[in-house]
């Protein structure tokens, strides 16, 4: 990866970054896709007092916890003062554009919000792939694990793999041309915690064999722009058939996405909100369809339709 090109030496920068869609259905806790349409807002400041501080938390989301150790964005910054060592403290303002629980990668956008505006302060400033490293330890901090499938996409942009935690190893993934993710937030919160504790720890071997066949399947797909391919292997085996019962009207959203032409259909990250990947010329008819399903049950909700290619998070004020 690149040097991190930001800008240098900062007193106060402001980060956006945006939302993701973790696991992509058969890449759990590896694969993931950013989603330009929401973020976070980070603003980070310069202090003469050493350390950091949380100062506020506005937007859809306001209160969560501001010691720093506590919340995502802070831990992410506390491991970054550590690396860096700066001779002055950071101050940060969160404004969250991400609402919680909501299966979008919310903490994440924090996390490197948090670091990638830090970074700009800084006279020697971290790579990409330091800044990884700093903003998975806040994301440990909401869902109790350090996976990075939010935190690679909302840094790098577009559809990432990423292989390894200790010494990950990120991969941009090249998306076909003319293809669109559908996302439908229902209004209902599900906590990551408890969609995670309730995955079983085993996996039995069929299941295996299928969900490896179907990751692999799917980003050769993406590799050489094979349609077929990416719909057969955007279907989750594993993960999806435990958590669909905790989302009202899941099988009536995916079919129904499916019906109106969707390549596939799955839970974006632990939930509740769903994605669907379809040519542009069907999106709109997919989101109708899902949206309707979801209001069949009783739920509204908030959708998009965006292009999976995009650039990740990036200071927008200074
Ligand atoms: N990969 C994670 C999960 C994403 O599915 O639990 C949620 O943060």
């Amino acid at each position: 990866m690149s040097a991190w090109q930001g800008p240098r030496g900062l007193e106060r920068a402001t980060a956006f970054a945006p939302a993701s869609v973790g696991n992509v259905g058969i890449g759990f806790d590896i694969l993931g896709f950013a989603v330009d349409a929401l973020g976070d807002r980070i603003t980070v400041a310069r202090s003469a007092k050493l350390g950091v501080r949380v100062t506020g938390c506005t937007g859809v989301t306001a209160d969560l916890p501001l010691e720093a150790e506590k919340n995502t964005a802070g831990r992410a910054l506390l491991a970054l003062n550590v690396a860096a060592r700066p001779a002055f403290g950071f101050e940060m303002h969160i404004e969250k554009g991400i609402p919680l629980g909501s299966g979008l990668g919310g903490s994440a956008a924090s996390a490197v919000g948090a670091v990638v505006a830090a970074n700009a302060l800084l006279d020697t400033p971290f790579d990409k792939l330091a800044l990884l490293k700093f903003a998975m330890q806040g994301e440990a901090v909401a869902s109790g694990s350090p996976h990075v499938d939010n935190i690679a996409p909302s840094l790098f942009g577009g559809l990432v793999l990423t292989v390894g935690i200790d010494n990950p190893r990120v991969k941009r993934i090249p998306v076909p041309a003319g293809i669109c993710a559908v996302i439908a937030h229902p209004h209902m919160f599900l906590s990551t915690k408890q969609a995670r504790a309730i995955l079983r720890r085993e996996v039995a071997m069929a299941d295996f064999v299928w969900q490896t066949a179907n990751l692999a399947g799917f980003i050769s797909g993406c590799y050489t722009d094979d349609l077929d391919l990416i719909r057969e292997g955007l279907n989750d085996v594993v993960i999806e058939p435990q958590r669909r019962q905790l989302i009202p009207g899941f099988s009536a959203v995916r079919a129904a996405s499916i019906a109106a032409g969707a390549l596939g259909c799955s839970i974006s990250g632990a939930g509740p909100t769903m994605f669907a990947w379809a040519q542009r010329t069907v999106a709109e008819a997919v989101r109708d369809r899902m949206v309707k399903e979801f209001g069949n049950n009783g739920i509204e909700t908030d959708h998009w339709i965006v292009t999976v290619e995009s650039d990740g998070a990036r200071v927008v004020a200074q």
